[in-house]
């Protein structure tokens, strides 16, 4: 098939992409922004969200053409370097919230300018504050700069954190003459000693993601008891014709929360956890919680000779091994039951891309000085990073109980509602989780109004049947955030 003739292509039948071989698979790359399909490796990333200021349309449009063409990265980019084993000089992307396209006024009202009217676009399009699915803390309570509306978010990634300063700063003057700065979030890629993606409460992460290229495919060891693999419509969505040459591009609907750590909170709570199972150490309680060791190695009993992701729940239908209210179990149950009866097909379906980087602010920099400029800040927030960097104090718990730590969550789909909103509220907030009430997921867990805190049942596999109730959660906390849609290039390019 062609792409001249793209609008048939099926998503939901294009999986392993292949783009050393397959002319089709590099043509849907180069529309493609980066991230979505592989994540990029660079130290420190940059989030500026933006608001468009009014009577700038002409200048804000001609910037987006500008800036697609010149500086965003397309996912073949990525792919290029990556196999070349060339790291980024620069990544970047550009994503859009519902009123950033209401701005660019592709769509008014009902109009949704890439598809047809379903429950889960107009999801997108009340925006995160409105959302009355998630049980999210109230607005009010979030960061001040997260309070703001907000437009579309430039993602400027880097190794170097002088490099992505002049970057920024270059990126800001080119904005300030149509849009106002509202904040800029800097995350970083946290690692362990050992080189591996760790996250605040010490648990190596990013380990079990949906892959949809042949190479990373082929970098799994062993795929007996869980398949990693995924088609392109997991991930991508089809915008409408909108060059109106026949032609049909990609983009992948994006949902970004910052989520605030309470590190403390959570390692006291861990150890009264393994108090109460009279367990020597906390490893084991952590683990329990998490539903995988700090080193990512599972909870569930992997057969010999397998990878860290090669496992599922099937001999483990009670949680003996595995608690099924675990973060990790309950944000993919891998085929186990549950009250919806959701078969292992449908279970696959609510997979989501995961991107998040770790954060971690003084309370100074939460707390600016009146008259503080966005970039200001964000300079002291890099010099802050950078500094400990340098002191080599990046990958541990080096952080004071005054300082503010967390993770700049962020994900792709194909559906917020049937992706990222299903795994937040259908299973991590829901007690009724499988055919037991197990409880919140003891990590990202947020109570629904009018259902009552109730602990969690936790035991140890050597003794099943003795039963501890223990309620763990609430150790994060949102407090901002946004959806957004990464539109594909050609889109951007033609913004007219
Ligand atoms: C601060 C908040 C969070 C922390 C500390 C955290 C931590 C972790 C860790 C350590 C893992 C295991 C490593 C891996 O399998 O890659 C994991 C897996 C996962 N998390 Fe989270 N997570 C957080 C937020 C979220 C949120 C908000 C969601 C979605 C609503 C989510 C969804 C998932 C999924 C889908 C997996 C993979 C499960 C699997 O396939 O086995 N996480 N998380």
């Amino acid at each position: 098939m062609s792409t001249s003739n793209n609008k048939f292509i099926e998503l939901s039948k294009i999986a392993g992409l292949d783009p050393d071989h397959n002319q089709e698979h590099r043509e849907i790359l180069s529309k493609l922004q980066g991230n979505i399909l592989s994540g990029y490796d660079c130290h420190y990333t940059a989030y500026i969200f933006l608001k468009f200021k009014a009577q700038k349309l002409t200048e804000t449009k001609a910037w987006i053409r500008y800036f697609a063409a010149k500086k965003l990265t397309s996912a073949k980019q990525q792919w290029e370097l990556s196999s070349n084993a060339v790291t980024h000089n620069l990544f970047t992307n550009l994503f859009l919230s519902s009123k950033g396209y209401i701005y660019l006024a592709l769509k008014t009202g009902d109009e949704i300018a890439w598809g047809t009217n379903t429950f889960w676009e107009m999801f997108f399009r009340e925006g995160l504050k409105n959302n009355p699915l998630l049980d999210d803390p109230q607005p009010q309570t979030w960061e001040p700069r997260w309070q703001a509306d907000i437009d579309a978010v430039v993602l400027l990634a880097q190794n170097d954190s002088s490099e992505l300063a002049s970057e920024v700063q270059e990126t800001i003057n080119q904005l300030t003459e149509f849009a106002e700065i509202i904040n800029i979030d800097v995350g970083y890629n946290k690692k362990s000693s050992e080189g591996y993606v760790i996250e605040h409460f010490g648990f190596r992460d990013g380990i079990s993601q949906p892959l949809f290229l042949k190479s990373d495919l082929e970098k799994n060891c062993s795929t007996n008891y869980w398949d990693p693999s995924a088609p392109l419509g997991l991930v991508l969505v089809k915008e409408e014709d909108l060059c109106g040459n026949g032609q049909y591009y990609f983009g992948s609907y994006c949902v970004y929360r910052k989520l605030e750590q309470n590190v403390r909170g959570f390692d006291q709570a861990v150890q009264e956890l393994a108090q109460q199972l009279g367990l020597a150490g906390e490893e084991q309680a952590a683990a329990l919680v998490m539903g995988r060791y700090r080193d990512g190695t599972p909870l569930s009993p992997l057969p010999a000779n397998t990878d860290q992701n090669d496992f599922n729940y099937i001999d483990d239908p009670n949680g003996n091994s595995c608690p099924l209210q675990a973060h990790s179990r309950k944000a993919n149950p891998r085929g186990s039951r549950n009250k919806r009866n959701e078969s292992l097909a449908e279970q696959r379906q609510h997979r989501i891309v995961r991107r998040g980087l770790s954060y971690w602010e003084t309370r100074e920099l939460q707390q600016p000085h009146e008259n503080e400029t966005p970039y200001l800040l964000f300079q002291k927030k890099i010099d802050f990073l950078t500094a400990k960097a340098k002191a080599n104090q990046l990958h541990g718990k080096f952080f004071t109980e005054e300082d503010k730590v967390g993770l700049l969550f962020l994900c792709f789909q194909n559906s917020i509602f049937n992706q990222f909103a299903h795994i937040q509220a259908t299973w991590a907030n829901d007690n009724h989780f499988s055919t037991h009430e197990v409880g919140l997921d003891p990590v990202i867990g947020q109570r629904k109004k009018h259902q009552p805190i109730q602990g969690q049942c936790w035991s140890i596999a050597a003794e099943p049947e003795r039963k501890v109730k223990y309620n763990f959660s609430q150790f994060v906390k949102m407090t901002g955030g946004e959806f957004f849609f990464a539109p594909s290039l050609i889109f951007l390019q033609h913004l007219e």
